[in-house]
């Protein structure tokens, strides 16, 4: 991009953030509430947006946004398999989408987001095939609650990473490791209730819009740091295979297409891997180290603004789905880094769109810092902070916020 250049998004595109209820909420009663980070960081109180969010709403609206994602806490909303929807509970996500819409700020509702209910989880989760009809039977009453408030329907959010970390990795609850059949066993169930809560949604969410609904993967490019190695590149293709592919296919493949009307993905760049290791700072090497090989990266992963318009181009092609960026963000306490960050990866994404792929809207994860699952406090991703030294939790705007502002307010991307 050269100075001066203005790159313009089409009228009407969302401009967004993104939250998880477990990160943000507190009080939450999940396999998540008795989860101690290393930093000793919980999400019992969190941001406490479960009180708080007339006023994150109201910072929406300063930060010029017109789209909010975020999700419905099953555990909340649901005792036991089947049972009715908890009124009160229900009563507040509406006033929350009430308040939204007298901003003017487009929901995009998250159903499953790394977490569920005591009761599902003491049957095994996800890798229990019950857990899909109380899944589906759970969005059945929640679209016929909502379906007058709500269009766009993200069912699953990133069941890579959850199946992934939760039976792989052994970082998030239950924390099993190396379980490869659990983990295919998790995405082969969510991508079944993915198929069958869509076709509720989209038969009886239809309240003068037309639902949207889709999942939204997660995609890291995995690469060898040294194209030579033959074991890097054979643990990057693994990676890729696993976590990329398989995935894909399990909840696009072949018929399963027709249960999405668009993807959402989520981009937050690449992993290389040197002699087996992941070279990214979440796997615990040090950013200034890495820096030395020549990687830039945040407080997580390498970034790979390139990527995104390989990623955007291909599912394009593949899938010819309508896609929104569910997430994009980095970590980081340097403000500078992460508003080059930002530029570059929406300067790839207006790329991709000028070559034809369709892209609806873009939510920047996240709103406010907050409990970063196994990382707790210490990743800073939101465009607000929060102090959480503060019992008040008061959040402020961070410098990043006013770029993001600028961008939403002109729908365009300038110097
Ligand atoms: C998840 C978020 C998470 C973010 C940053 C995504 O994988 O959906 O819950 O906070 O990345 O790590």
């Amino acid at each position: 991009m050269s100075p001066g250049d203005v790159l313009k998004f089409p009228p009407g595109f969302l401009w967004g953030t993104a939250t998880s209820p477990t990160q943000v909420e507190g009080r939450i009663e999940n396999e998540w509430t008795n989860f101690t980070a290393p930093d000793g960081g919980h999400c019992r109180i969190a941001c406490d947006h479960y009180h708080r969010y007339p006023e994150d709403i109201e910072w929406m609206s300063r930060l010029g946004t017109n789209a909010y994602r975020f999700g419905l806490e099953w555990s909340r909303l649901q005792s036991a398999p089947f049972a009715p929807l908890n009124q009160k509970e229900l009563a507040r996500y509406v006033d929350l989408l009430d308040q939204l819409k007298a901003r003017n700020i487009t929901p995009m509702v998250v159903l499953h987001h790394f977490s569920n209910p005591p009761w599902i989880n003491a049957a095994g989760g996800w890798t229990n095939s019950t857990t899909i009809p109380a899944f589906v039977d759970y969005v059945r009453q929640l679209v016929a609650a909502l379906k007058d408030r709500v269009y766009l329907w993200n069912t699953f959010n990133e069941p890579d990473t959850y199946a992934c970390v939760a039976y792989l990795l052994g970082g998030f609850p239950p924390q099993r490791k190396w379980k490869l059949g659990q983990f295919r066993r998790v995405i082969e169930h969510m991508a079944r209730a993915h198929a069958q809560a869509s076709r509720v949604i989209r038969r009886d969410g239809n309240a003068g819009r037309k639902p949207e609904v889709g999942i939204a993967k997660n995609w890291t490019f995995f690469h060898a740091y040294h194209n030579l190695s033959p074991w890097d590149r054979l643990t990057a293709y693994g990676c890729h295979y696993t976590f990329n592919k398989f995935v894909l296919d399990a909840f696009l493949g072949g018929g399963r297409r027709r249960a999405s009307t668009f993807i959402g993905l989520n981009y937050y760049g690449r992993v290389r891997f040197h002699h087996f290791r992941a070279m990214i700072p979440a796997s615990g090497a040090p950013v200034k180290r890495l820096k030395d090989f020549g990687f830039v990266c945040d407080d997580m992963v390498e970034r790979y603004p390139a990527g995104l318009v390989k990623i955007l181009a291909y599912l394009h092609r593949k899938f010819k789905l309508p896609i929104y960026i569910t997430e994009h963000g980095a970590a980081s306490s340097d403000e500078t880094f992460r508003e080059r960050d930002l530029r570059a990866n929406l300067a790839a994404l207006h790329g991709a769109m000028a070559d034809g792929v369709d892209v609806r809207g873009f939510f920047y994860w996240s709103l406010l810092d907050n409990f970063e699952w196994q990382f707790g406090y210490t990743k800073k991703f939101g465009l607000l902070a929060v102090d959480f030294a503060d019992e008040k939790l008061p959040r402020s705007l961070k410098p990043l916020a006013h770029v993001y502002t600028r961008i939403c307010q002109d729908n365009a991307l300038s110097q």
